[in-house]
């Protein structure tokens, strides 16, 4: 039997419960990773909460999307030489909260020896969001960029690719001033309040905008844009814009800004894994720095979706079997 963590009851943290599983066999196309560390997602606080029940989410799943550890078995059609190595996996949209865990062969990646698997869960899924967010807007060196939600672990990662990337500015917007000045450590060079107050200094304008929050003010942001500045949403963590959002858009008309949303899901897998590769080695050489909050036994999920419900997360908690 296999350890693992189901939201038994959807609402709050204590709806998680650690269950025994028999241990999962790899069908065709399938390897089954020992785990030694397990990303805790925003998105598994939304799956935990109830709120993408309409999605196909019932009670009884096993959240969890990002793994790292040893390939211990594979299906039918893998290459056996997978067995007894390093990887980081992408298990989907759950099957990730458990000891072992089953993974398609072609979402799975080799580890650096130099890079851990609590740091490769930290990296895994945000950089590449990051990375493939920038190039969304068309981020080019000198420009200036604000990075909104950048507290979590798509933000940090941003703000990291935007500053190596040769950005005039990367602005950020974070909820404290010890916030503020661990984003700048990370590269930020000007720190905004949640609604964009504060920051004299920072750039009248941005050319390029990605947000992770979206929500209210999201609108006022989109104001913030240079002309012919490119705003990103890649996620959602504020909730939806208003319903006049499109019409405030029709407004700066003549200012040519665009507004773009951008999933990692349209990316292809080669791209996606060469620039995890790439993204990988960075790490291990201490190039990018991932921002591990907390690590906690798998069995303490529950407490670390508390911490997430309180906002006190910075970067990344990992769970480890
Ligand atoms: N595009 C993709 O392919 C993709 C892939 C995976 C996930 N996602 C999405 O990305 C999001 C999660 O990213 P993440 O883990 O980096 O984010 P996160 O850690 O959940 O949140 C980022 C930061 O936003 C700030 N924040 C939280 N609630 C806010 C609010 N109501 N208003 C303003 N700021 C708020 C917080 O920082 P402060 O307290 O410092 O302000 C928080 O640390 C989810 O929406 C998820 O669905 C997208």
């Amino acid at each position: 039997m296999v350890k693992a963590v189901a939201v038994q009851t959807f609402g709050g943290p204590e709806g998680l419960e650690v269950i025994d599983l028999p241990v999962p066999a790899p069908a065709g196309g399938q390897v089954l990773v020992g785990v030694e560390a397990i990303g805790v997602g925003g998105v598994d606080v939304v799956i935990r909460r109830g709120a993408l029940a309409a999605y196909g989410f019932a009670e009884g799943h096993i959240l969890g999307g990002e793994v790292a550890g040893t390939v211990t078995a594979v299906g039918d059609g893998v290459d056996t030489s997978w067995v007894g190595r390093r990887v980081w996996a992408f298990t989907g949209t759950g099957g990730g909260y458990v000891e072992q865990a089953i993974a398609p062969v072609e979402e799975i990646l080799p580890l650096p020896a130099n890079l851990s698997a609590v740091d490769a869960v930290t990296l895994g899924s945000s950089g590449i969001v990051a990375h493939f967010g920038l190039s969304h807007a068309h981020f080019a060196p000198g420009e200036s960029v604000l990075v909104r939600g950048a507290a979590g672990s798509i933000g940090i990662m941003t703000v990291q690719l935007a500053a190596r990337g040769g950005a005039g500015a990367v602005a950020v917007t974070t909820s404290s001033a010890e916030r503020g000045d661990r984003l700048r450590a990370l590269g930020a060079t000007h720190v905004l309040g949640r609604a964009g107050e504060g920051g004299e200094d920072a750039p009248a304008g941005y050319d390029v905008i990605i947000d992770v929050v979206a929500g209210a003010d999201l609108p006022s942001f989109f104001a913030r844009l240079n002309p012919n500045g490119r705003m990103v949403v890649v996620g959602a963590v504020g909730g939806q814009p208003p319903a006049d959002f499109g019409t405030k858009m029709m407004a700066a008309f003549q200012k040519s800004m665009s507004f773009a949303t951008f999933s990692a899901a349209t990316v292809t897998e080669a791209d996606r894994r060469t620039v995890r590769a790439e993204q990988f080695a960075a790490a291990g050489r201490g190039e990018l720095e991932t921002v591990v909050h907390e690590v906690l036994p798998l069995e303490h999920a529950a407490l670390a979706h508390q911490k997430m419900d309180a906002g006190e997360v910075f970067g990344r908690i990992v769970l480890t079997p």
